[in-house]
């Protein structure tokens, strides 16, 4: 299966379910698709590298299949599992026939005893399916030995069943906040985009497309105000997700100006730490409202 027939292509099949794209993200994807090689995206929090795999899997009509990683997670959790409670109660059932040992054994290690985890669920489906490996340096490192396989060969070794080769390839995502370097020997395998903040235009495109109803004055008074936000050294710098956020607020309130009042009546839904908040007032000259004694009552 093809996914995209060209970066225009991935463009607009992409625009078309509401994922708005620049040349690099559209180019990158095609090429994932095309060449087959799992994709793996970097870039700060909030900047869409999770909805793009959600995007590839709507714009192409294929089934996600997500793996979400954390610390601790494991072979058992990313892979396969046996039954163990349901070969044990098979060993039990076989003793009081005259099923010999071997028989049980070859009986028990099949495929009715599997627990398939996310990885090799995508491999072994034979639908279109977008396999989404999230936030893959929360892993140990060594989590990623267990990747290279599926990433490299689309296969997944089970040593009591025998290699289990993709039918049909998924088309990979794999997503990272860089929070640690991610091994070469993964970034080798893949094709890799880097996705940051957008840029004015496309933010308010996204916005606008995202929220129904919002104003095209008020989104780019909106996009311009986060864009300062973003330049100021913050713990925490809004994203897309917050613009979004910000945009939704606006509405329920009813705000079509977003003047000094506006911000800092609704600043909590972009700034989540107290001192960007409180720098964000001093370094933009924001007007703080004056406090009556009669409101503070
Ligand atoms: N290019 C885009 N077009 C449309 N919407 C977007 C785009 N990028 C981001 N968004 C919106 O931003 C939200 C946040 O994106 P997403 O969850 O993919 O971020 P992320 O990069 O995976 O963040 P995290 O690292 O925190 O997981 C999405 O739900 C989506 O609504
Ligand atoms: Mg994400």
């Amino acid at each position: 299966m093809s996914w995209f027939t060209s970066p225009a292509d991935a463009a607009d099949r992409l625009g078309a379910t509401g994922y708005l794209t620049d040349a690099a993200t559209a180019t990158t994807t095609f090429l994932a698709g095309a060449l087959e090689k799992p994709l793996l995206i970097e870039g700060p929090a909030g900047v869409g590298k999770t909805e793009l795999a959600k995007a590839v899997a709507r714009s192409c009509g294929a089934d996600l299949v997500r793996l979400q990683c954390y610390e601790g997670l494991d072979e058992a959790r990313a892979l396969y599992e046996w039954n163990y409670k349901k070969q044990l109660l098979r060993i039990q059932a076989n003793q009081g026939s005259d099923a010999t040992w071997d028989e049980t054994h070859d009986d028990i290690f099949t495929d009715e005893f599997l627990l398939t985890r996310p990885l090799l669920t995508a491999i072994r489906r034979e639908e279109p399916t977008v396999l989404l490996i999230d936030e893959v340096d929360k892993t140990d490192v060594e989590v990623e030995g267990l990747l290279l396989e599926v990433l490299s060969d689309f296969q997944v070794t089970i040593p009591e069943m025998g290699t289990v080769t993709a039918v049909r390839r998924p088309f990979v995502v794999l997503t990272s906040n860089a929070t640690r370097e991610l091994s070469e020997a993964v970034k080798r395998r893949c094709l890799y985009l880097h996705l940051d903040y957008p840029d004015s235009e496309r933010e308010r495109e996204i916005v606008l497309s995202q929220v129904p109803g919002l104003q095209e004055a008020v989104a780019a008074q909106l996009v311009d105000m986060v864009a300062r936000l973003r330049e100021l050294e913050l713990k925490k710098a809004p994203s897309i997700a917050e613009s979004i956020d910000w945009a939704r607020t606006l509405i329920a309130l009813e705000i079509d100006d977003l003047d000094d009042d506006a911000v800092n009546a609704t600043l909590g839904v972009v700034l989540k730490h107290v001192s960007d908040q409180e720098r964000a007032v001093k370094e933009l000259r924001l007007t703080r409202p004056v406090r009556t004694a009669g409101a503070a009552r």
